[in-house]
């Protein structure tokens, strides 16, 4: 067993470090996960046991050897994609009953459940774990990714209590041996107070400027000149950190995060490389944690409000037919009842807008939308202006026909076809079954019209010079109409179609479902995670676990065709619904 733990070839960590507070903080992709994972395996190797509490569904990987062959560390994997049993939303508190009685060092994945389950998992567990280790001292420490989630700045309703229970742990943990490392790309979204009592703090790469100046405050309360280093974070190389430490190390310094001795999950797999499964443990071990999981379900179950009303609804029937019956069996029938009737109503916690609100909310999006309308009516004048002052290429002799387009104008219409359309089986022969699949594109969308890279998506046309030339040519023949960025088709092109349109989505739900059927499996699953979570971005992590792709060439193929058709945009925390507008 080592004496040390050791980060670089530069670094090294006193033991004591298992019950200290560490920080990493960094952009998405910075090195925090792998660094906090190499500090995990420095613990592991001086036998203290470790906690993860892994949103992101990489932790897994420290079971597995660098060569994505051979064994890691022993430890227990709960949940996720490659756990030896699944989690129950319910399961915190056994969970941490089960890690304290036993002493075994685990990763809680809890990347597979949704917001809410998370929470509340995450909640009964710190809650249980801190009360658990106040009798029992002995080492733990706790990772815990994602931490602006668990530990947020600010807790609205019911994340106060995960607050508290975290909060908890990470001032009051080092008296009964629980130690903290809190990892996050948010520095500002994580609890201050928390943030505060970290002993030790890695920061990599750092770009946003939020976030560089939530670190400064940081440091300023530490005590210690920063300016400079500041400044250096946004160039700092992947798995470079500087290392804070003013009390309990002492040191500033840059640390260069050495390579880990277990698998590298989130790397970008090479092409042909096989899936790796971790190597679970001994069969006595995981029947035992089975069944112990399984008793607590049952105990949860008892508890559920759904069972209960079926319980109650059930017992009533049985009263109601035991007219005759023993009066000792209808007593103790009624008991139960009452017993089950008192107990306290299921919590609902959805924030309901009142009627008033919404009409406000209505109010406040109408006008918006005229003012927008005003915006893009004014531009489309200027543009119509510069156009009749401007020379006119003989061949651009259409456009001197073209008013400033209005929306309403290129919706199907049931009047006569207009003088145009008498000339569309002669330009049956000219349009190229790619140009006609633009303009039904552009049919299909008559309220809102669709974006050129979206008509790509749809039309199935080459980007570039293919779609160019087909959309030139439609736009020559009066076909179509851009206005706002969006493009329509006229009411000459609708008559062109001769009714030869796909239905049109009128609802929000007919549009996502119309976009649906352009994709592949792996991407529809990965849109539909995406709206699922809407309006929250979700992380290419979470995405993968989540719509079964794994993080890799075809996963990037899939998000890059959801960005290319504009329905789908990527920040520093995940992709996010981009026609978001619509819902
Ligand atoms: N210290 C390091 N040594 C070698 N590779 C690293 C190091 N840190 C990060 N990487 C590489 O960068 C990738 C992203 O790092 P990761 O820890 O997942 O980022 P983050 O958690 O900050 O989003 C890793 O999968 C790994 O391939
Ligand atoms: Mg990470």
């Amino acid at each position: 067993v080592p004496d040390s733990i050791r980060i670089s070839p530069t670094l090294t960590l006193p033991p004591d470090a298992v019950t200290q507070t560490f920080a990493f903080l960094a952009r998405r992709g910075a090195g925090k996960s792998y660094g906090a994972m190499k500090l995990a395996e420095g613990m592991l190797d001086a036998e203290a046991q470790i906690v993860a509490l892994d949103p992101v569904g990489v932790w897994y990987s420290l079971r597995i050897a660098a060569d994505g062959k051979g064994k890691g560390y022993d430890l227990l994997i709960l949940g996720g994609l490659h756990g030896d049993i699944p989690l129950e939303p319910g399961g915190g508190a056994f969970i941490a009953d089960l890690i304290v009685d036993r002493g075994i060092s685990a990763v809680i994945d809890v990347s597979h459940f949704r917001k809410n389950d998370r929470k509340r998992f995450a909640t009964d567990f710190a809650e249980q774990l801190f009360h658990r280790k106040k009798a029992r001292r002995s080492p733990l420490h706790l990772f815990v990714e994602e931490a602006q989630v668990f530990v947020p700045q600010r807790a609205m309703g019911d994340e106060a209590r995960m607050l508290g229970a975290f909060e908890d742990i990470i001032k009051l943990g080092r008296n009964f041996g629980i130690g903290a490392t809190l990892i996050s790309q948010r520095p500002q979204a994580v609890n201050k107070d928390a943030l505060n009592q970290t002993e030790a703090l890695f920061v990599l790469q750092t770009n946003g400027s939020q976030e560089r100046k939530a670190l400064e405050a940081w440091i300023v309360e530490q005590g210690v000149e920063s300016k400079t280093i500041v400044d250096e974070l946004p160039g700092l190389p992947i798995g470079t950190a500087y290392l804070w430490s003013p009390s309990w190390l002492r040191k500033l310094e840059k640390v260069e995060i050495g390579k880990r001795r277990t698998y590298n999950a989130s790397a970008t797999p090479v092409a042909g490389q096989e899936r790796v499964e971790p190597r679970p443990l001994s069969r006595d071990e995981m029947a035992k944690v089975k069944d112990d999981m399984a008793a607590t379900i049952e105990r949860a179950k008892a508890d559920d409000p759904k069972a209960l009303r079926a319980e109650i609804i059930g017992l009533k029937k049985q009263l109601a037919t035991a007219g005759t019956a023993d009066p000792a069996e209808v007593r103790q029938l009624r008991d139960r009842v009452a017993e089950l009737e008192a107990r306290p109503p299921e919590r609902v916690d959805v924030p309901v807008l009142r009627d008033g609100e919404v009409a406000a909310l209505g109010a406040v999006a109408e006008t918006l939308n005229a003012a927008v309308e005003a915006i893009v009516g004014g531009l489309n004048r200027i543009v119509a202006t510069r156009h009749v002052a401007g020379p006119i290429p003989a061949r651009q002799a259409p456009v001197a026909r073209r008013e400033p387009p209005r929306p309403t104008e290129c919706a199907p219409t049931r009047r006569e076809a207009p003088q145009r359309a008498a000339n569309a089986s002669r330009d049956d022969r000219r349009f190229r079954a790619g140009a006609r699949r633009i303009l039904q594109a552009c049919a299909q969308f008559p309220d809102r019209g669709v974006t050129k890279p979206q008509i790509v998506a749809l039309a199935k046309v080459k980007a570039g010079g293919t779609f160019s030339t087909y959309f030139g040519e439609l736009t020559a023949a009066g076909f179509v109409k851009v206005h706002g960025g969006r493009c329509f088709a006229t009411s000459d092109g609708l008559a062109y179609l001769g009714g030869d349109v796909p239905p049109i989505p009128r609802t929000v739900d007919d549009v996502i479902s119309r976009w649906r059927e352009e994709f592949r499996d792996g991407a529809r699953r990965m849109l539909d995670v995406i709206v699922e979570a809407h309006p929250h971005p979700v992380s290419r992590a979470d995405l993968s676990v989540r719509a079964r792709v794994a993080n890799g060439g075809t996963f990037s193929t899939y998000l890059g065709e959801l960005k290319r058709a504009e329905l789908v945009d990527e920040n520093d925390h995940g992709a996010y619904l981009a026609i978001a507008e619509l819902i």
